[in-house]
């Protein structure tokens, strides 16, 4: 009983993920890039599931082979041209780098090019038939229903993005917008869109408050609301993806869904970037996770969830620019997390939140047979890793069954990202907030900043032509009158 429980739990757990989905940028303008085993090392130890990465990188493609982590992958904008102007570019490039890897890597998705319309307008002609060739690629591999391509775009091509519903696409890049949503809508694939709250706070002159820009409560005065639809937006981020369902609409296409390819918030800045700071960087990333994988949708779409990726991994300290743009990560090249999220309850996924430790023991005076039962489970089905217990290893005293359930129960616990109901054991366990480390036998929720990887001395990974793109040029797009319209209409609903 206790077993089948457990793995209705398991279960429960997986498919969640299946709906919607918070994945991780992985940028590689690092000048100690760790090694692409590294790299995955780290991601199953956080348990992401979803990657995006902004190319198609040999090493690591294999090393995320085998690990069920859903890949996105890239067409680098250098190549863009190539492909968009033969379709047998095209089918090579999917022979090698989605044939050669799929199905051990589990490919999903191939991002074409990264904000092209915007910095890179020469190539828009083209990027139409890359989406196409791409496809009919797969096609011929017979991978197009498992692989969709689409092409992420900068929020910037929405104009009078609030109130949403009356977003428009700027009207100028239509004659490529109308026959790539045909493409999206008759391949059954989805708008990619980068949304950067921090820009449209930092550009916004103080007219948009900042808790709104960092779904922070606000009094119900202090939200947004749409005029014609009478719809309250309490975060900028919401309000951008229904000016995307809009702006789709007002050129006739009403069942594309979206998806965030880039989101986050930098955590350090130089003097004029006050407002990238550790704090406001884990509370963005916090509530945006949590937002995203409680389904809670948009005031537009209830219940419609929008899987969104981190931007992004790891600090890239090698990007040109501002303080702000080498400090969007997560992560440090040693693996140690630049800031705990706070995500205690949402899971498994980056349940890192050391502020409020727990841990998982046996309960006093629990049946020594179900304990028994208990951690044969753990050990078996649970998949806990229970060599440290044995003979002559680290937890092997004390040498009782309390003692072994102890590690055991923890070990899943934190496997299962502290995910309430992940410590009972039919009972016999219960959460406690006192660290049973003993001697040598140190649960790794204690303390502790050592990150994965102790050493960066394996060869960095190979290719660094793309990389990911490079936030303050586009900052332009709002030097316009656009920027004053945006002032204007803020003002209109702030103030
Ligand atoms: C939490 O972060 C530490 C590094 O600080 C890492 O060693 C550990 O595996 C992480 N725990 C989880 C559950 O992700
Ligand atoms: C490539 O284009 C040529 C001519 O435009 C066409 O005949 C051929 O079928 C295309 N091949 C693929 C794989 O789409
Ligand atoms: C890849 O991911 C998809 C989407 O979740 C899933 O349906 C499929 O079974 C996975 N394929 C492999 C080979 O793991
Ligand atoms: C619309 O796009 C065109 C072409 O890139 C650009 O020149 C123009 O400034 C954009 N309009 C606005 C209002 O951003
Ligand atoms: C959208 O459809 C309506 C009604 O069929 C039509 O009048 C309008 O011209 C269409 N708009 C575009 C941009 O195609
Ligand atoms: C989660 O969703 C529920 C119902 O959809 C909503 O009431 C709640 O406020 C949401 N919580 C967060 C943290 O978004
Ligand atoms: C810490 O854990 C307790 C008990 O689970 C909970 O009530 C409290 O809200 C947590 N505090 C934080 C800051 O997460
Ligand atoms: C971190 O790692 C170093 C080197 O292995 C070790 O000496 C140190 O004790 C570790 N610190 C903690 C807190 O685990
Ligand atoms: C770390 O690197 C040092 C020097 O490069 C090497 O001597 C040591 O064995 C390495 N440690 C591990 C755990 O790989």
């Amino acid at each position: 009983m206790a077993l089948l429980l457990l793995l209705l739990l398991a279960i429960s757990v997986v498919s969640a993920d299946e709906d919607v989905f918070i994945g991780v940028n992985i940028g590689i303008d690092l000048s100690d890039m760790p090694h692409p085993t590294q790299v995955v090392a780290l991601l199953k130890a956080q348990q992401i599931r979803h990657v995006r990465l902004y190319n198609a990188d040999r090493g690591m493609l294999f090393a995320l082979a085998n690990t069920g982590i859903k890949v996105a992958i890239s067409v680098p904008n250098e190549q863009l041209l190539g492909i968009g102007q033969s379709n047998s570019t095209a089918a090579n490039w999917v022979s090698q780098n989605v044939v050669a890897h799929y199905p051990a890597t589990n490919i999903t998705t191939i991002c074409i090019g990264s904000e092209v319309l915007t910095t890179l307008p020469n190539a828009a002609p083209l990027l139409v038939n890359a989406l196409k060739f791409i496809h009919s690629a797969l096609v011929a591999s017979n991978l197009d229903r498992q692989i969709k391509v689409s092409t992420p775009l900068s929020s910037s091509i929405i104009l009078d993005s609030f109130p949403p519903s009356q977003a428009f696409f700027n009207r100028s890049w239509n004659p490529v917008l109308v026959p790539m949503l045909n493409f999206l809508q008759t391949t059954g694939s989805f708008l990619m869109l980068n949304i950067y709250p921090y820009y449209d706070y930092m550009q916004s002159n103080g007219v948009i408050p900042l808790d709104y820009a960092l779904f922070q409560p606000l009094p119900s005065n202090k939200e947004a609301v749409d005029a014609n639809t009478l719809l309250h937006y309490s975060n900028g981020f919401d309000a951008m993806i229904d000016a995307a369902y809009y702006a789709m609409a007002f050129l006739n296409f009403t069942n594309i869904p979206v998806i965030v390819t880039e989101s986050g918030w930098p955590s350090k800045g130089d003097s004029n970037e006050p407002d990238a700071t550790l704090d406001n960087a884990n509370t963005y990333n916090s509530n945006l996770i949590r937002h995203v994988l409680n389904k809670t949708g948009t005031p537009e779409h209830p219940g419609i969830a929008v899987g969104t990726y981190i931007y992004e991994l790891y600090n890239e300290d090698m990007k040109p620019g501002p303080v702000s743009e080498k400090n969007w990560g997560l992560f440090d090249p040693n693996g140690v997390p630049i800031y705990i999220l706070h995500l205690t309850g949402s899971g498994a996924m980056l349940a890192n939140d050391t502020t409020n430790q727990t841990y998982c023991t046996p309960r006093e005076g629990a049946d020594p047979k179900m304990l028994q039962a208990a951690l044969d489970w753990a050990c078996g089905p649970g998949k806990v890793d229970c060599s440290p217990m044995l003979q002559g290893q680290p937890c092997y005293e004390p040498d009782t069954v309390v003692g072994h359930a102890t590690y055991a129960f923890d070990t899943y616990y934190r496997k299962m990202g502290k995910a309430s109901g992940a410590c009972d054991f039919n009972g016999v366990a219960a959460i406690t907030t006192t660290d049973p480390s003993h001697g040598s036998c140190v649960f790794s929720g204690s303390g502790g900043k050592n990150g994965t990887f102790l050493n960066s001395t394996a060869p960095a990974m190979n290719s660094r032509v793309s990389s990911s793109p490079t936030h303050y040029l586009y900052g332009g797009a709002f030097t316009s009158a656009n920027l004053i319209i945006k002032v204007l209409l803020w003002s209109a609903v702030f103030l």
